[in-house]
This record gives C-alpha cells, structure tokens and sequence, in this order.
C-alpha cells in the first residue's frame, strides 16, 4: 500500500493503486490547490518530496513538459501528476489563496511564470568610485549624458563576454556570466572585468573634455550557484539573481573601497584562474552574514593566452 506523509499538514495518508497525490489529499480533506483542475498547466499543486522520489512514477509528457518550462528541480512534482508505489513525504509549496495568486497573477490565459532556477554562475558587481561627489559637483544633465554613455560602453562589454547587466542601481549595476549555460562563465567573467577597465580608463581621459572630474569603476566578483528568477507584480517584475553567491559578490566589490583597489575577486575564482592572471594583492574580508574572513584577490593584469 501506497502512503504519503504530508508534512506540513502533519498526517499520514493512504493513497489506492493509481491515485494521484494531489487526489488523495483531496480525498482527506486537505486543502491542496489546484487551479487547473488536475490538468498540469497552473503548476499550483506543486509538492517537494522530501523523501521517497523513487517511490513516485516518472514525470508523464505534461509534467515534464511544465516543469522544463518552469524549471523545476527533480524534487519538486506535480501532486496532481504524480502517483506513488510507495512512502513518500511531501511538503506542499502553495498554501493559500496569495501564494495561487502569486502565481497565477498573469490571468487564466496565460501560464505561470518562472519559479526560479538555479544556476552555476559567475558574478560581477561594478560601481563608480566616488559617485556622490562626480554628481554633487556635474550639472544636471552632464550626469546623465555621461552615465548613458557609461553604460552603453560598459553594457557592450558584458555583452560581448556573453553575460548579462540583470539590475541597475544608482551608480552601478549587476552583470551575472553563465545564465544561457555558458562552460566558460568565469573566464568571461575575468576578461569582460578587464575588456571594462581598459574602456573606462579611456572613457576617464574622454569625458575630461566635458566635466573635470574623474570617472573611475570599482569590480567586485565571485562565482557559485544563484538562483534566477522573476520577482515582482505583474507590469513591475524583473529578472533577478538572489543567494549567497550574489550577496558575497556584493561585499567583495564594497570591500575595494577600503582596500583601495580596482578589481576584486574571490579566492573561489581566483583558483580558476591564478595561471593566467597577476594580482596586486591579496587580503582576508570578513562579509556580512558570513562566519569568519575569506581571502580575496586584487587582480593587475591578465597575460595572455588566457582559456575559453
Ligand atoms: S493542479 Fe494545475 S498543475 Fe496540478
């Protein structure tokens, strides 16, 4: 006999030969979500089996077709697809009435978006040096003339490397490497931080002509898994890069404020690419959030030939 713990709603039950999760739980009295009916389009019956995977039948042509869509992890199925052989524990993931509408905000038309996927990725902050007294001291429109030009330059680069700028803010922006699947993510990466460099250093002596100020970046990255997704109200959603790796990326760029350097890394990338590369130096952070210091490298020069 089949049986399905429900975690979250802390019972067991039994299901009969060939009944679906999703009906068997309905059949209990459990409040599960389904707003297609059954018929894997919505995604709301979604369930994580927290244990037993082995007990549960092969994703059939529509599950596998939604969750490839959605990119669902092997773990999560669908409860109205999904029939056990076994034990199987499963938590459900949509609970109430806000988490359907969460996911159904874009109309009965249309199919759920994203849920998020994760990603083995490298990651690129870059912000300008002393951006409050470049604006303090520029009129008005010299800013935006100058930062439009910034990031068209900055935005080719990234581009060329095969990443992408996922998130601007104020006076510098998100660039994450190896969201198509790139092997070569974090040599990208590396050599789009120095193509941007050698660009900003001759942008700095370019825009002298216009303002008499400097313009000077500041890099920070690392490399990891992150979780990509939209976030967001239907009309105001973005795409958005979110975990640890993101976050210690952050730190790392903050961290050559103080260190007065130009473009650091994390040891995680540096080990990738040590051979290829000189550093100015080397130095131990602490980052909030994190236990501890972690070493990160402050990169000089890339000799070349460099891989990928
Ligand atoms: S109820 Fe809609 S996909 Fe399962």
């Amino acid at each position: 006999m089949a049986s399905i713990e429900l975690v979250n709603d802390h019972l067991c039950i039994e299901s009969k030969p060939g009944q679906t999760i999703l009906d068997a739980a309905l059949e209990h009295g459990i409040n599960h979500v389904h707003a297609c009916g059954g018929h894997a389009f919505c995604s709301t019956c979604r369930v994580r089996i927290e244990d037993g995977l082995e007990n549960l039948n092969a994703k059939n042509e529509a599950e596998t077709k939604l969750a490839s869509k959605l990119g669902l992890p092997e773990e999560i199925r669908l409860a109205c697809q999904s029939t056990p052989t076994g034990k199987v524990a499963a938590r459900r993931l949509v609970l109430d009435k806000v988490d359907e509408d969460v996911i159904m905000q874009y109309g009965g038309s249309k199919e759920p978006r994203s849920l998020g996927e994760e990603k083995e990725a490298s990651v690129l902050f870059v912000d300008i040096a002393d951006y409050t007294a470049f604006t303090e001291k520029t009129p008005a429109y010299d800013v935006v003339h100058v930062l439009n030009r910034y990031f068209f330059i900055a935005g080719n680069i990234i581009k060329k490397y095969n990443g992408r700028i996922i998130d601007y803010y104020g006076d510098g922006f998100l660039a994450i490497f190896g969201l198509d699947d790139d092997p070569n993510h974090a040599g990208n990466l590396i050599k789009a931080g120095f193509a941007l460099q050698d660009a900003i250093d001759e942008f700095d002596r370019d825009i002298h002509s216009l303002v008499d100020r400097d313009f000077k970046i500041r890099l920070g990255a690392h490399t990891g898994n992150v979780i990509w997704g939209t976030i967001g109200i239907e009309g105001m959603e973005k795409e958005a890069a979110i975990g640890d790796t993101v976050n210690f990326a952050s730190r790392i760029e903050q961290a050559n404020k103080d260190l007065n350097t130009k473009f650091l890394i994390s040891e995680a990338l540096f080990k990738k690419f040590e051979k290829w590369c000189t550093v100015s130096g080397a130095f131990e952070i602490k980052a909030k959030g994190k236990e501890g210091t972690h070493k990160v490298y402050a990169l000089d020069r890339m000799m070349a030939p460099m891989p990928g």
